[in-house]
């Protein structure tokens, strides 16, 4: 009755969509965490990754930017503590959602992209 459902079925890079995984759908219960994790095979230059929430009826947001280098960018509202990511070497990635809640069910999307001292 308490499980919920974290469906993350949906990645895409930012350059395109192909060799990328990840997770595709993740139960959870209430009170416990839920680890998804992303990986991709384009070379060792795409290592930073992004993880974005879409909850039912509202946009996109940006959770998080993470590269092999830490610290990890948080976005205002979200927190480590809430949602630890991992990135250890450039083709994988994970996203926890520690201590879930019904209203942290929706979509989790992760996007990889090549660096640029343009973006920057
Ligand atoms: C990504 O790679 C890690 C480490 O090799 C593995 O544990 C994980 O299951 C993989 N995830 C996906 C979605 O393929
Ligand atoms: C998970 O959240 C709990 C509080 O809800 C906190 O004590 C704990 O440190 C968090 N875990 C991580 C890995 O941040």
């Amino acid at each position: 009755i308490d499980l919920m459902l974290m469906c993350i079925y949906y990645v895409f890079g930012l350059t395109d969509g192909s060799d990328v995984t990840q997770t595709p759908l993740l139960w959870t219960k209430e009170g416990q965490s839920a680890t998804m994790s992303c990986n991709h095979t384009k070379d060792a230059t795409y290592y930073q990754m992004y993880w974005y929430q879409q909850l039912p009826g509202q946009n996109m947001k940006l959770i998080v930017f993470t590269t092999t280098t830490p610290p990890h960018k948080y976005e205002e509202g979200f927190s480590e503590e809430k949602f630890p990511a991992q990135k250890k070497v450039a083709q994988t990635g994970s996203l926890t959602v520690n201590n879930s809640k019904p209203e942290d069910s929706g979509l989790y999307f992760c996007a990889v992209s090549e660096h640029s001292d343009a973006a920057d």
